[in-house]
């Protein structure tokens, strides 16, 4: 690690006393103007070193933003309490400015570059005062890997620092890759709370105004007032989904908010898939799976994103650009993630979960009882009866781990392999109570895409506003996309295309629904490890080897075709997570003309035309 003071700063007028490893001009004058902007006391050039973390770490103990955990229940780990009002992703103060309106498209907040950068300067101006800039290099993806791209982020926030640690391989490595030309996505991150000479800090700092800004054009981020997560740690959704997904356009590839994990048959024959769904859906779960099936095994790749290129061979190879793992914690469990149970151990940072007495961590549904005593999310006293009385929980619904993906004791052994691993599925799911089924293969590439865009799914915590709602999800990208979801849609066609046209297997695509409710509302699907007997339909599917009957959706397995060894699980049951509600089609078929209307311009003629179809089959 190494440090520039204020004085450097004033005496040089924006020299920044690089390190001699940093080698990029470009890197170097673009840091010192965000310094002359932003105006910290003190610069820190982050190495990545298990040394600099541990400092970080005491460095916020000592300040109140983190506690450590008990050494003896939980080595290296610690307690972060977020500010009451900055607890997740703020989607509506996330905006897309491109040059043109339409290139962001209505799923999007716009404002033209010129009027978001004069709106921004003056928030950013000596923003940092009394703090100290982080440089915090990182990849996403495996170093060097021809699908992974370099960022460059620059915090006030130390928290940021260390949690890109964990999430990003962070580090002075990165600039052997960038050399003196590479490269790079610029992003600047402030908690927006400056310090006056002497003024106490507080423990998690932040400003009630937020922004969360990319302009696609220039490939930049700017994130203002939020110390949290997606909002902060910006290599995530900003860089990974919301600019990469306007790189992939731009060159060939997709950016997506999937889950990677490999799965292999009692035989030995393994397969890659990738899934989305939606924030707080049981991805990270999904991707750790201890198959209910004997023989199966399933390994991960990655729990979040995935970048997906053409390989040589034409097939679609994934990497997992993230390092870490920043899951939701509430509902974790031994038995529902026994996996992420045993990564989050050691070496690892909690987020608004609620501390025990004894000083280890504790979240709703970690244990089936829980502590007679707890210091909950917001340093307040907390007891099952206090939970009862006032409805007040001890970790937020939002509350977070960030783990290393090393950590994970089923990591796939080609995670980090810079060439990617060969997608055969792609599986699309929200959280629907009911008319989705639970599992629909589509009959082809088209009818694939258009599964995946006209998803729907119940609101969860992962984002700031009213949970529960259905709201139309596509492809579980509607936070997370970086420019028009129409021209998204064509650019899903065309890699189809592309694919076919020189004759190379393209994966198949799967919709899935694992959380049908009965009349009583609750879950029929046993989900979890149970999964696997879905997964195991798709790959025989895959294979040639298992059958499905066509409905008017694409192809679905009757319950015969389902393995069922070890589970009780009735015929009535199946029947009541695969029926379909003909009248409850029709209701959802308005929900798709009213996406496609709100984004009729661009949208792709094949998607309406496929709408039509599935109506006039739906009447037949
Ligand atoms: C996440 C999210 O944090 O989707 O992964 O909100
Ligand atoms: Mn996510």
């Amino acid at each position: 690690m190494s440090q520039t003071t204020a004085n450097d700063i004033a005496a040089t007028g924006a020299t920044i006393n690089a390190p001699a490893y940093v080698k990029h001009p470009k890197l170097i004058s673009w840091i010192a103007d965000i310094a002359a902007l932003t105006k910290p006391d003190n610069i820190v050039w982050c190495d990545g070193s298990q040394e600099e973390y541990d400092r970080l770490c005491a460095q916020m103990v000592a300040s109140g933003t983190m506690k450590k955990l008990n050494e003896a229940k939980r080595p290296n780990s610690y307690l972060a309490c977020s500010d009451p009002t900055d607890v997740a992703r703020v989607e509506d103060r996330t905006f897309i400015c491109s040059e043109k309106k339409e290139d962001a498209g209505p799923t999007n907040n716009w404002m033209a570059p010129a009027e978001m950068r004069a709106t921004l300067n003056p928030l950013f101006d000596g923003c940092m005062k009394g703090r100290t800039m982080y440089v915090v290099p990182f990849s996403m993806g495996p170093l060097g890997s021809p699908i992974a791209h370099i960022g460059v982020e620059l915090s006030d926030s130390p928290y940021v620092a260390v949690n890109m640690r964990i999430m990003t391989r962070m580090g002075k490595a990165v600039y052997d890759v960038l050399g003196s030309d590479g490269d790079f996505v610029p992003c600047v991150h402030t908690v927006g709370a400056p310090l006056a000479a002497g003024q106490q800090d507080v423990a998690w700092p932040c400003n009630a105004t937020k922004y969360i800004v990319h302009y696609p054009e220039s490939r930049e981020i700017w994130s203002f007032g939020s110390g949290y997560g997606g909002n902060a740690l910006l290599g995530k959704k900003c860089f990974a989904l919301r600019i990469a997904s306007t790189m992939g356009r731009d060159q060939g590839w997709l950016a997506e908010h999937m889950l990677i994990l490999g799965v292999e048959s009692p035989e030995g024959k393994k397969h890659y898939v990738a899934a989305a769904f939606p924030s707080a859906c049981g991805k990270t779960n999904f991707a750790m799976l201890i198959p209910a099936i004997k023989g199966w095994k399933v390994t991960t790749i990655g729990d979040d994103i995935a970048w997906i290129k053409p390989g040589k061979d034409g097939r679609l190879y994934a990497i997992n650009p993230e390092a870490g793992y920043f899951g939701v914690a509430p509902g974790t469990n031994t038995a529902t993630n026994s996996n992420c149970m045993a990564s989050l151990t050691a070496n690892t940072i909690f987020t608004n979960v609620a501390l025990t007495d004894d000083g280890d961590v504790w979240w709703e549904g970690m244990t089936k009882e829980a502590p007679a005593h707890l210091i909950d999310w917001q340093g307040k006293d907390w007891t099952p009866a206090i939970g009862k009385e006032t409805g007040r929980k001890a970790a937020h619904p939002n509350a977070r781990f960030t783990v290393a993906a090393t950590q994970n004791p089923v990591i796939d052994a080609a995670w980090d392999d810079p060439a990617g691993v060969p997608i055969s599925a792609f599986i699309f799911g929200g959280r629907r109570s009911t008319t989705v089924p639970l599992v629909t293969e589509a009959r082809n590439w088209i009818e694939g895409v258009y599964m995946a865009a006209t998803m729907g799914s119940e609101t969860t915590a992962a984002a700031a506003g009213q949970q529960g709602v259905v709201r139309r999800d596509p492809f579980a990208m509607l936070p997370f996309m970086g420019y028009n979801m129409s021209d998204y849609f064509q650019h899903w066609l065309d890699m189809g295309k592309k694919i076919d046209a020189i004759g190379a297997t393209l994966p198949s695509i799967y919709c899935v629904n694992w959380f049908r409710t009965d009349e009583n509302g609750k879950f029929v699907w046993p989900g979890f490890g149970d999964n696997m007997r879905v997964l195991k339909w798709m790959l025989e599917r895959i294979e040639g080897k298992a059958n499905g009957i066509e409905n008017v959706f694409g192809v679905t397995p009757t319950f015969d075709d389902l393995s069922w060894d070890g589970l009780e699980f009735t015929e009535e049951q199946f029947h009541t997570i695969t029926s379909i509600d003909v009248a409850a089609w029709e209701e959802e078929l308005v929900l798709h003309t009213e996406l496609f209307e709100k984004l009729a311009y661009r949208l792709p003629a094949e998607l309406e035309a496929t709408r039509v179809a599935l109506k006039n089959r739906l009447s037949m």
